[in-house]
Formats: C-alpha cells, structure tokens, sequence
C-alpha cells in the first residue's frame, strides 16, 4: 500500500506513520526527519534546507523530490510506503505525478491550530531514530531516553512558538489546498484527531482499513 499523510504541524502524522508502519509492515517516510538528519551531517543537502527548516518555511520542491526518489529506489519500498509530510506543495504533487510516485491513500489529520501549539511544544524527538513522544500524552518509558533505541530525547529547534506560527501558516496557504487535489480524484479521507492519542490510533487504522479494503 502507497499511503501519504496530511495535515498541519503537530497533527500527529509521525506518530500514526509508525503505528501504520507497525501494522502493515512497510517503511515510514518522514521527509523532515531526513531533512533534519542531513542538517545534523551538514551534507550539501542540508546545507541548503538548514535557513528553510529555522525560518519554518519549506523546503524547495526540487530538493524534496529527490530526496523522496532516492529514499524509494531503497529495497524496503517495494511493497509500499507512508509518506509523512511529502508532498506539501500542488507542485510536490505534480511532480509525484510525474515520476510515477504512486498513492493509493491519503490520511489528513485535522486538528485546530490552538490544540497544534500544545502539541508541539511538550513533544520530544529522538535525536537517532526520529521516535516521537509527548511529555504528557505520549511519554517514553524512561526519562528522555527512547523507548526504541535509547537515543537522547530532544526538542526541536523548530518548535518555538515563533517558527510554530510560521509553519501553520505556511501550512494553511501552501498544503491545505492539497486536499481538494486528492479529494477529485478520491484519495482523501480525513481522521479527526483532537481527541485522545489511542483513539486518534484506532480511526486512523480503521480509516486506512476500509480505504485499502476499497483499493
Ligand atoms: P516535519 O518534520 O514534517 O514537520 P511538520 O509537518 O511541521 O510536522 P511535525 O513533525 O511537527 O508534526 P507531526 O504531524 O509529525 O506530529 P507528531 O506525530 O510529531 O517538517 C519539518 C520541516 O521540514 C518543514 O517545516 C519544512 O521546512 C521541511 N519539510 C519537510 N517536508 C517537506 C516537504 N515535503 N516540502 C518542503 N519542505 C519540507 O505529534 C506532535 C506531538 O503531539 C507529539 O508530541 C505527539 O506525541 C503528540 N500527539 C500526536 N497525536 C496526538 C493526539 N491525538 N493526542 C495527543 N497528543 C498527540
Ligand atoms: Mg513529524
């Protein structure tokens, strides 16, 4: 199955990429983690992205596209993928189109932008593995350590109220429209997910369920 996922900063979308990556054994494609992971080796790559990610602006297109088809020319893609935050752009999603980058389903989580600043500020980040926790929804079972790896706990640099309101509004002007994109051609289902993080889990399982039983 060839899943993306949607929604703004905060939605949830790394948190319910793994759950799905458990469920349906395929790989969980986070474009910012790679981004963030090229910043930290300051390759070429990420030199380029580094003022983008800190100013909470995107990425350029063409930069993104190619580190998507390099990741999927990987063996683990074969069978399927969830792509988590890509695309984010029309022009994303055209180019996809054009690179035979398939999608079968796509996820938008929708949650208010008041519940996102919440979120994102009590979330903590795996500096080697990119595991997502909440230090109260979603806590790792020891103190700053994760739960899959031992890695350090951190927080992102770019989840400061600041750079959190630029990121939501580029979200609101550069990705939302993306749900129409998919809605035509009836892609689209979207999971409400402002209520607890099990429940959140269990409808966006059962969304992806009854879209793949469709397939
Ligand atoms: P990226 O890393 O993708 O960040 P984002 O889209 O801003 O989304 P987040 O990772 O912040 O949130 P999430 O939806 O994954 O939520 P999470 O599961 O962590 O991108 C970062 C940057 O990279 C971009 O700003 C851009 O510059 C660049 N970039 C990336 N892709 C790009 C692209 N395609 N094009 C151009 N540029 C690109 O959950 C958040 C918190 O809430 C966690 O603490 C979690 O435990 C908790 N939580 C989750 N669900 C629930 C729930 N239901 N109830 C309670 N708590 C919950
Ligand atoms: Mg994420």
């Amino acid at each position: 199955m060839k899943l993306v996922l949607l929604g703004p900063p905060g939605a949830g979308k790394g948190t319910q990429a793994a759950n799905l990556a458990k469920k349906y054994q395929i790989p969980a494609i986070s474009t910012g983690h790679i981004i963030r992971a090229a910043i930290s080796a300051q390759t070429p790559m990420g030199k380029i992205a580094e003022g983008f990610i800190a100013r909470g602006e995107l990425v350029p297109d063409d930069t993104v596209l190619e580190i998507v088809r390099n990741r999927l020319k990987e063996d683990d893609c074969q069978c399927g993928y969830i792509l988590d935050g890509f695309p984010r752009t029309l022009e994303q999603a055209k180019m996809m189109d054009e690179h035979e980058i398939g999608v079968d389903v796509v996820v938008d989580i929708e949650v208010p932008d008041e519940v996102l600043i919440e979120r994102l500020s009590g979330r903590r980040e795996c500096k080697k593995c990119g595991a997502t926790y909440h230090v109260l929804h979603n806590p790792p079972k020891v103190s700053e350590k994760c739960d899959q790896c031992g890695g350090e706990l951190v927080r992102r640099s770019d989840d400061v109220p600041e750079v959190i309101r630029k990121r939501l509004a580029v979200y609101h002007s550069q990705t939302e429209p993306l749900k129409e994109y998919y809605r035509s051609q009836e892609k689209l289902t979207i999971v409400y997910g402002q209520e607890e993080l099990a429940e959140t889990t269990h409808a966006v399982l059962s969304a992806v369920a009854e879209a793949e039983a469709g397939l």
